[in-house]
C-alpha cells in the first residue's frame, strides 16, 4: 500500500492566502507599485530587459514591469496562483501581450533565459529548511542570467524579528470579506525563522492556515550565501519600518522590518 506523501506548507499556505488577501491573488496596489520603483532603481534596467519574477505568485510585480516595457517571465509553483496572475494581466491589458507565465519550482527554474534580471520579491526566497535547497535556487538561477545578470531579493531582517512579536487583526472588510483575520509572528532564535500564524472566523467557522515559516539571514549572512553561489558582488539594504524605501536605505536593526539584497555576477 502507498503512503500519501503530504505537501510541504509553502506548496499550500499561499493559494490559501489568495482566497483572503487581495495582495496574494495577485491584485496591483501602492505598495507593489513601490516595490517595482524600488527594484528599477536597484538593477538600473533599461529598455526591454529580459526579467524572471521568481514565485510571481498573482502576478502584481510582473504584470507592471510588462507594462512598464519590460520582457517579463514569472515561475510559480502553483498552477492556481498562474491562473490569476493570466486573468489579472488580461483585465487591465485586454488582448496585449502579457507575460509569460511558467509553472516550476525555483530550485529548477525552468530554462528560459538569458535574462538581465531575476527577482525573488515579497520573502519567496527563505520557504525550504534546508540551506542547500536555498543556495541550489541561486544557482539555478545563475544558469539563466547572462554574464553581467542581477538579483533583487527582499527578505526578513532577523535584527528587528529577534525582537519584535507581533499580532495584526484585520475586521472584515479589511482582508477577508466578512471573516477576521489575526495574523501573528514569532522569531524562532534557535531555527533563524520568522513563524508567521493566520487565523480566520467567521460565519461560524474558526480555521487555521498552514504556518508560513521563513528562514531569516543577517546582512552579513545573505552576502555569504549569494557569494557562495557565485555572485561577485552583493549589497544589503533595509525598509523604513514595513514600507517600501523610495530609495535604498542602511539596514536599522530596529526600524528595518525588511532587508533587500542586491547581487551581481
Ligand atoms: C509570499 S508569495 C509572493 C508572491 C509574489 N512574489 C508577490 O509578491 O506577490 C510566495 C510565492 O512563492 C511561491 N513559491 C513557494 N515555494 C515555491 C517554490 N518552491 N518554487 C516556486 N514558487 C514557490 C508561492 O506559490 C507564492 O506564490
Amino acid at each position: 500500500m502507498s503512503r500519501a506523501v503530504e505537501a510541504p506548507w509553502w506548496a499550500v499556505r499561499y493559494e490559501a492566502m489568495a482566497g483572503i488577501d487581495p495582495v496574494f491573488a495577485g491584485v496591483v496596489d501602492t505598495a507593489a507599485e513601490a516595490q517595482v520603483d524600488l527594484v528599477q532603481r536597484l538593477l538600473d534596467l533599461v529598455d526591454s530587459d529580459r526579467i524572471v519574477d521568481v514565485g510571481c505568485g498573482g502576478g502584481r510585480h510582473s504584470i507592471l514591469l510588462q507594462e512598464r516595457g519590460f520582457d517579463v517571465t514569472g515561475v510559480d509553483l502553483s498552477p492556481r496562483l498562474l491562473r490569476l496572475a493570466r486573468e489579472n494581466w488580461e483585465s487591465r491589458n485586454q488582448g496585449r501581450k502579457g507575460p509569460t507565465w511558467m509553472p516550476g519550482d525555483m530550485r529548477w527554474l525552468p530554462a528560459s533565459g538569458p535574462f538581465d534580471a531575476a527577482l525573488l520579491l515579497d520573502h519567496t526566497f527563505g520557504v525550504f529548511e534546508d540551506d542547500g535547497d536555498h543556495l541550489r535556487t541561486l544557482t539555478g538561477i545563475i544558469d539563466q542570467l547572462r554574464a553581467d545578470g542581477r538579483v533583487v531579493c527582499e527578505l526578513l531582517n532577523p535584527y528587528y524579528w529577534a525582537h519584535h512579536n507581533v499580532t495584526r487583526h484585520h475586521p472584515p472588510g479589511s482582508l477577508a470579506d466578512d471573516m477576521d483575520v489575526v495574523r501573528t509572528y514569532r522569531f524562532d532564535a534557535q531555527r533563524g525563522r520568522v513563524e508567521d500564524r493566520v487565523t480566520v472566523m467567521g460565519r461560524g467557522q474558526r480555521y487555521e492556515l498552514p504556518v508560513q515559516s521563513l528562514r531569516c539571514w543577517t546582512p552579513v549572512e545573505i552576502v555569504s550565501l549569494f557569494k557562495a553561489a557565485g555572485f561577485r558582488r552583493v549589497t544589503v539594504h533595509g525598509s523604513e519600518g514595513w514600507d517600501v524605501p523610495e530609495e535604498p536605505l542602511p539596514v536599522h536593526p530596529e526600524e528595518s522590518v525588511f532587508l533587500w539584497a542586491v547581487a551581481e555576477l
